[in-house]
């Protein structure tokens, strides 16, 4: 009987998923594996379980589509996160229940492909005994150890796309426009749409930002006779000696759900400046939809990796992008801390260099 490998996602969707999902399936294929997907979640492995073949049929298409066809979950038993940062260790019972799952399954290793808190999953049943390799997901970028994760390069294209369209508007109305992006604790997507997309004024929760210098910035392009500006703001930000805007109760696993701020941000810009601003809150359209070319070929060298450290034993380690080349390293040196922005990093001075003002 040929070996089986299985291959899970956990969290939120991304884009990028089933592209990860199709070179797993593909790069085992090549070496005479079969590949099974694990649907919902690790929960997906307990009783009763529930799993796809990923064979030729099912991996028709799967490239360019945006989800996940493994379903995503980032609640329920298998929650690994508490909080900012905190995470939580599962019962023994349930990690032995996923052992059992791998048995009865017939599967040797498994893939899984997550952020934070899947990876922390991992982490605990690679301790457990599972062989497990890893696959950076996630839209916000946050993951330590690792240049990119995908489906961060088309959250930053569905970004850049939505300036450019603000830009349009707000020039035709003389307004200030104020766009709001995903990102959580780290702002990655709004620093890289808002240079890609030419923002005047990027808000990210690294640098906690003043009315004060932000409205000076407006009225310095007023005097040029700029009669707009465009805002774009990470959902995590916050002003100096303020708190992380929240959208309203926790979640079930305890995280905050952030958002609001750029309405609040909006609302005190018209105020101190007299001027008419407009929030635009971009939500889950930068989760959904297809992945770019960079994202799909990363989602290719990633999923065949990540196959590769199967095949060598390389167990408990999650495939990077380390540059030049894709790495690896070990989960646990990747989970449990946020890779944020450096306010003295490379991009950063790149976007004061161009006259970017981050409210500080
Ligand atoms: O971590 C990815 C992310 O999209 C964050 O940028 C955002 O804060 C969060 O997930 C939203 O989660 P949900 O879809 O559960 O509201």
């Amino acid at each position: 009987m040929s070996k089986r490998i299985g291959v899970v996602t956990g969290g939120g969707d991304c884009p990028g998923l089933n592209a990860v999902i199709r070179a797993v399936a593909k790069a085992s294929a090549k070496r005479g594996w079969k590949c099974i997907g694990v649907l919902g979640g690790y929960e997906g492995l307990l009783e009763p379980r529930r799993t796809i073949p990923l064979d030729h049929q099912t991996l028709s298409g799967l490239l360019p589509r945006g989800g996940t066809i493994l379903g995503a979950a980032n609640r329920g038993k298998f929650s690994a996160k508490v909080g900012h940062g905190e995470t939580r260790a599962l019962p023994k019972e349930l990690l032995e229940a996923a052992m059992q799952g791998m048995d009865a399954l017939g599967l040797f290793a498994l893939v899984s492909i997550g952020g934070d808190g899947s990876l922390s999953i991992a982490q605990q049943l690679f301790e457990h005994g599972i062989p497990v390799v890893g696959v950076p997901k996630t839209i916000d970028n946050d993951l330590e150890g690792t240049l990119f994760t995908f489906g961060f390069d088309s959250a930053v294209a569905c970004a850049t796309d939505a300036l450019d369209r603000l830009h349009t508007t707000a020039e035709s109305h003389n307004r200030v426009m104020v766009l709001e992006v995903m990102g959580r604790y780290a702002g990655w997507i709004a620093l890289f749409a808002g240079v890609a997309g030419g923002a005047d004024v990027i808000l990210i929760p690294e640098i906690p930002f003043s009315y004060e210098s932000i409205c000076t910035k407006i009225q310095e392009r007023e005097n040029l006779g700029k009669k707009f500006t465009i805002i774009i703001v990470a959902e995590g930000a916050r002003e100096k000696d303020g708190t992380f805007v929240t959208s309203g109760a926790h979640t079930k696993t305890g995280e905050a759900r952030l958002g609001g701020v750029g309405g609040i941000v909006s609302a005190k810009i018209e105020k101190c400046t007299g001027r008419e601003s407009r929030v635009c809150v971009l939500g889950h359209l930068q989760r959904g939809g297809s992945p770019t070319t960079f994202d799909r070929a990363l989602c290719s060298i990633f999923g065949a990796t990540a196959v590769e450290l199967v095949a060598a034993g390389e167990f408990g380690k999650m495939v990077a992008f380390t540059g030049p080349q894709i790495g690896a390293i070990k989960i646990s040196d990747a989970i449990g801390k946020l890779k944020i922005v450096r306010p003295d990093g490379n991009l950063v001075r790149t976007a004061r260099a161009l006259g970017i003002c981050f409210g500080d």
